[in-house]
């Protein structure tokens, strides 16, 4: 059976907490890397980006992104239309943010969240829904939305 794939990515500050979650989820799906490759200093804004215009591509239907604080990834991805990333510290706001906000990309702070506990909010994020209904019209309400 094919895995599921979920893309991921990080810089420098995420690249430890990063690791660990591609390490602990390749058996379940097929984890598509991203980058940094190392704890070289790089800049989020960049590799983010990129990794946003993959999900937009089609090429993962997901993404978990990752800088120190998860403060700049998230703000870095929702400059994208069509992508709803939702900066997460814990399983309840991890799951909300499937079934009321349908994020496409969860985000982490690498240098907030023990390893536990991050991969409690992934396998969180990853088992539920979006709600759709009343939630529809509100993500298209910001889809909608002139700066
Ligand atoms: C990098 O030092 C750090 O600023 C970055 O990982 C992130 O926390 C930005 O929001």
């Amino acid at each position: 059976m094919m895995k599921p794939k979920i893309g991921i990515v990080s810089d420098h500050g995420g690249f430890a907490l990063k690791e660990f979650l591609r390490k602990s989820l390749e058996e379940s799906f097929e984890m598509v890397d991203y980058g940094t490759k190392s704890e070289e200093s790089v800049d989020y804004p960049s590799l983010v980006g990129a990794a946003c215009q993959k999900v937009l591509a089609g090429d993962v239907p997901r993404l978990i992104a990752l800088c120190g604080t998860g403060i700049g990834a998230s703000i870095a991805a929702n400059r994208f239309p069509n992508i709803r990333a939702a900066l997460c510290h814990d399983e309840f706001t991890a799951e909300m943010s499937r079934r009321h906000n349908d994020a496409n990309v969860l985000v982490l702070g690498g240098r907030v969240l023990g390893t536990d506990l991050a991969l409690r909010i992934v396998q969180k994020w990853i088992q539920t829904n979006f709600e759709g209904g009343r939630h529809e019209r509100r993500l298209q309400l910001i889809e909608d939305l002139k700066p």
